[in-house]
């Protein structure tokens, strides 16, 4: 069994971490391949929670390596406070590999990414304020700090020199902040250095080696598609890529060796931060799906907005990751619903469209078209097959699945490991 992507399918807290979980002891790996400690990930085991964050979920199945690739941005205070945190509750976190490639949060990003979100103002993307976006800039502009420079500390002084010579000029001039000290900010990353370094691997050739071995790989996406940096809706997304491309340069896994892409999916939708979202319910409907989804954000509280599914969107993700299976999460969240709305398709200007618009203008101005389902009163926490159903929750899931245009492989029923339906093996 070669490797398989797992991913978000719109705004991201779809359920990945779960889904991770669920996927279990018959993995040998899983990889993060993007993003940083601006993911946020609750998974249920035997009533017990976890909130994951730069780890990858793996980290919590025995015998699995969490691996954190490449196209990850690592603050590395963060990581090991999360180790420690794992390791108190009794979680072996010793397998924990890290890329030697992955780029460093350093504390100066940190503050480049809460100042310019203040600057923008109305123009805010409402980031998680981790300093993900700065890192990402660094690393295309090629003044970015990597895992591997903690282990050449004359490399690095010359690196973070570099870097703050500009930084420092904004940080001060524009933005009317304190300089970073070139040797506090270099003392700070060498001390991470010896805790570091036994974690540290050529992660391309260690994950190459063990799909030769015949082993089972999972590349696990922080956010999600439509936060993607080039197929989401930008400006309003992360500075990573989310989807399926991003699991290839993420890892230095090539795509001939990727066999199925999993797409999680909310039976509605959430989103965390700005930008436009066509099925938003700013009323009653939305605070009552924030409520009976605990829709509030792992990592920074805030409450996440809440809206009716979305089809387009899905369809949109099932095309640009080239989706082989959905997970359907949360479908017990609707539950109490008289009736379950359903985007199907916008309308912009008076035209309908089937797909998302080209551009973003558009976007931010279509009109949902809804189709409306009868809602079901019956819990189906405890529901384990198609046939534990009641009828009208059955056809909902039925719809949603012609409309997505890919097969629904599992459904969340609850927050727990268990509380899944599970109709087709997802490592088949
Ligand atoms: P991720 O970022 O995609 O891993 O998702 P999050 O963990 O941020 O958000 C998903 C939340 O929904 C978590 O609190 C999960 O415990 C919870 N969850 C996942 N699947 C289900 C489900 O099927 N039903 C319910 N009620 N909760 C779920
Ligand atoms: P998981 O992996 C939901 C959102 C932020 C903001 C935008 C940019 O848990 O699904 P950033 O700090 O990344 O520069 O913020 O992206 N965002 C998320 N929203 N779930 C996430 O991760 C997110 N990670 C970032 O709210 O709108
Ligand atoms: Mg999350």
């Amino acid at each position: 069994m070669p490797a398989i992507v797992l991913l978000g399918a719109q705004w991201g807290d779809e359920g990945k971490g779960k889904v991770t979980d669920l996927l279990g002891s018959r993995v040998d790996a899983v990889v993060k391949f993007n993003g940083g400690n601006n993911a946020g990930h609750t998974v249920v085991i035997d009533g017990e929670k976890y909130a994951l964050s730069l780890l990858p979920s793996g980290v919590l199945t025995p015998g699995c390596t969490p691996v954190i690739g490449n196209g990850v941005v690592v603050d590395i205070g963060v990581l090991f406070d999360e180790l420690d945190g794992l390791a108190a509750r009794g979680v072996d976190t010793s397998r924990l590999i890290v890329s030697a490639s992955a780029h460093v949060i350093t504390p100066y990003n940190r503050t480049l990414d809460k100042v310019t979100e203040r600057f923008l103002g109305s123009r805010r993307i409402g980031t998680t304020g981790r300093g993900i976006g700065p890192t990402y800039a660094d690393k295309m502009a090629r003044v970015g700090i990597r895992i591997q420079d903690l282990f050449d500390a004359e490399g690095l002084r010359a690196k973070v020199e570099g870097a703050l010579s500009l930084k420092n000029q904004v940080l001060v001039k524009v933005y009317n902040r304190r300089a970073f000290d070139v040797d506090g900010v270099v003392d700070e990353l060498l001390g991470y250095a010896e805790r570091l370094r036994p974690m540290v691997v050529d992660t391309p050739l260690l994950l190459s080696r063990m799909l030769d071995e015949g082993k089972t790989i999972v590349l696990e996406a922080g956010q999600a598609t439509l936060l993607d940096v080039d197929h989401g809706t930008y400006p309003f997304v992360t500075s990573s890529n989310a989807t399926a491309g991003g699991a290839c340069t993420g890892t230095g896994i090539p795509p001939t060796r990727i066999s199925a892409v999993i797409a999680v999916v909310k039976a509605y939708t959430t989103r965390v931060g700005e930008g436009p979202f066509p099925t938003e319910l700013l009323d009653v409907k939305g605070d009552r799906l924030r409520e009976a989804g605990a829709e509030f954000g792992t990592v920074t509280g805030r409450p996440r907005r809440c809206g009716w599914f979305d089809a387009v969107v899905a369809r949109y993700a099932a095309r640009i990751n080239g989706a082989t299976d959905f997970v359907l999460t949360k479908l017990d969240v609707l539950t109490g619903m008289e009736e379950v709305p359903v985007c199907v398709a916008y309308e912009v200007d008076g035209v309908r469209h089937e797909e998302v618009p080209m551009t973003q203008a558009e976007f931010s101005r279509v009109a949902p078209v809804y189709e409306t389902f009868p809602g079901w009163d019956e819990d189906i926490s405890s529901a384990r097959s198609l046939d534990e159903l009641p009828r009208n929750a059955r056809d909902y899931v039925a719809a949603l699945e012609k409309m997505i245009n890919a097969p629904i492989s599992a459904i969340g029923v609850g927050p727990g490991r268990d509380a899944t339906i599970q109709i087709r093996d997802l490592l088949r």
